[in-house]
């Protein structure tokens, strides 16, 4: 019977971060895996992560070194590992990681900004649950422009088709002749959520950028481009969500920088400002 501290082998090995719960289920069926040096029968198979010994093409998985990544994904990017139609996906943005990483939530194919990405699974698994709030900010610009009480309802929440959202804070940035810009940060992570709240007052959204997400900024990163956590991010990221940071694991979570790849603190400006 599965119990809590056993996983299915396709996740124990993307957790390893050798690779995808997809590339897993691959290598399975190409009898490329083995479990206590039997080929592995399927990828759904329970393993005890402490007492059976994986192999991939008979090297041992080896214990993942928690990686963090902050991408400042681009609009036209889909948050997904493979695409059937073969369009651009944000694990193209980052293949000097070295180890595979979870997205944590989505980004829509049309909104661009902060999309963190890491194996750390605890910490991915408790940020997207809805019950431990995590903050997301977004800047938006809308067709039309928004009246105080419009923003009042945004406030205090809208009626969504899966129900009312949550109180959200909200901020004018300025008014256009034509559109409203705001700064909106929502506690819940739900399907296109932020679009549906501004469709529910009767406008659109023309433009998306998540800019912070918990303690994490996007601060200077350039469209496109990725960079490791610091140390104090991770700490502060495991603190929101009630996460242990004791010495031990902060030790064990040496920050890693690929080779060849350094993380890019710098560089110019991502253009993250609302234009009309
Ligand atoms: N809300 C949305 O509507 N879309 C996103 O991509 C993120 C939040």
């Amino acid at each position: 019977m599965p119990n809590r501290l056993k996983k299915t082998l396709d996740r124990m090995i993307s957790k390893a971060g050798s690779g995808s719960r997809s590339d897993a289920q691959k290598w399975v069926k190409q009898g490329r895996v083995r479990i206590n040096g039997v080929i592995a029968e399927s990828p759904d198979q329970w393993v005890d992560p402490e007492r059976d010994r994986i192999t991939v093409d008979g090297a041992p998985l080896r214990a993942a070194e928690p990686v963090y990544v902050l991408l400042y994904k681009p609009k036209g990017y889909l948050t997904t590992y493979s695409d059937p139609q073969g369009r651009p996906t944000v694990y193209d943005l980052i293949q000097g990681v070295g180890q595979f990483t979870g997205t944590v939530g989505r980004l829509d194919l049309d909104t661009s900004g902060l999309l963190l990405l890491t194996n750390d699974t605890a910490l991915a698994d408790r940020l997207m649950d809805p019950a431990w709030h995590a903050p997301k900010t977004y800047l938006v610009k809308a067709s039309t422009r928004l009246g105080d009480a419009q923003l009042d309802r945004l406030r205090t929440g809208v009626d969504l088709d899966d129900g009312p959202t949550r109180p959200a804070t909200v901020r004018r940035i300025r008014d256009s002749e034509k559109y409203s810009f705001i700064e909106i940060t929502i506690t819940e992570g739900r399907n296109r959520q932020v679009r549906r709240m501004i469709e529910a007052l009767g406008s659109k959204v023309l433009k998306l950028v998540r800019t912070r997400f918990g303690p994490l900024e996007i601060g200077d990163l350039e469209i496109g481009k990725y960079r490791l956590l610091e140390r104090r991010e991770v700490t502060a990221l495991r603190d929101l969500v009630g996460l242990k940071n004791d010495a031990d694991q902060e030790s064990k979570r040496k920050l890693l920088v690929p080779q060849g790849n350094r993380p890019i603190l710098g560089g110019r400006r991502g253009r993250r400002g609302l234009r009309d």
